[in-house]
């Protein structure tokens, strides 16, 4: 097979973003397995898997769920879910924040999805009204406010982090989303509402492959733009390399939020 270099590069910027989206499927499942389960996801569930990545929890889902159950995950690029398709598993090129949804789910389920949306709320709703009456909706979203953080205190650190969700809340993400989602599931008719957040203190090199791409990528937009200053990108990209392994920081704080369709009566 031959290849232009336009190809290459293009596959080479694919298997980067779905290796990122793989170390951050991995740093976090095990916490939303934990939420899942509390809700107590099992054989015979109908579920709806937003956004679902390279489709670490469609797959938990798929095996929880069993032969009697029924597990759908969309996504805008479903390269990296194509082949997990099976009989109870069914893979769908959709976007949520466009294209209508059936009805009747026992659970929906996005992470860090909505936070990237500017009609967030609005999906929110409609995410709610796929339920059937008793199923759950799970919606887990960054806060970015712990993020700042850094041991020993930095200002370049701290500016570099403000810089970058600055950025980032100017195309359309909400950097404090997390926090916001339990007023939106309210909002949305749901009952049972309720949040927990999750945060880790590690070196900032243990988090290099969750934050490294983006930081450097954003990072180097905002010197071009005289944003940032060159030497405190430098700094943190350096921190993300092991410049020095003893300075730690938080990750964002996962939160998820949970909320449940009223049944009659
Ligand atoms: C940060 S990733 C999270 C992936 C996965 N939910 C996880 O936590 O591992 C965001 C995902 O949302 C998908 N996405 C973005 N906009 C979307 C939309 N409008 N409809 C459906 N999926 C969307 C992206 O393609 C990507 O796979």
């Amino acid at each position: 097979m031959t290849r232009s270099p336009g190809e290459y590069v293009l596959d080479t910027a694919a298997r980067a973003e779905r290796d990122r989206l793989r170390v951050s499927a991995h740093w976090w499942d095990p916490f939303t397995i934990r939420r899942l389960d509390a809700i107590g996801v099992g054989p015979g569930w109908r579920c709806l898997e937003i956004g679902a990545g390279t489709g670490s929890i469609a797959a938990w889902l798929q095996r929880r769920v069993g032969r009697d159950g029924h597990v759908v995950a969309t996504d805008i690029e479903t390269r990296w879910l194509d082949d997990l398709a099976q009989p109870n598993l069914e893979v769908r090129h959709h976007n949520v924040a466009s294209e209508p949804l059936d009805f009747g789910y026992d659970l929906v389920h996005a992470r860090l999805v909505l936070e990237h949306l500017p009609q967030r709320r609005a999906v929110a709703s409609k995410l709610a009204r796929t339920l059937r009456p008793g199923g759950w909706l799970v919606v887990e979203d960054y806060d970015l406010c712990t993020v700042g953080a850094v041991d020993p205190p930095s200002t370049r650190w701290t500016n570099v982090n403000a810089v970058i969700a600055a950025a980032m809340q100017a195309s359309g993400f909400d950097p404090s989303y997390g926090s916001r989602i339990p007023g939106d599931l309210l909002r949305a008719g749901l009952v049972d509402v309720a949040a927990e957040g999750t945060v880790y203190s590690c070196p900032v090199a243990a988090m290099r492959a969750l934050f490294r791409p983006v930081v450097a990528r954003i990072g180097a937009r905002a010197v071009e733009t005289g944003a940032l200053a060159p030497e405190d990108l430098a700094y943190v990209v350096g921190l993300f390399d092991g410049a020095d392994p003893s300075v730690t920081a938080y990750t964002p704080i996962l939160v998820s939020a949970r909320g449940r369709s009223p049944t009659p009566g």
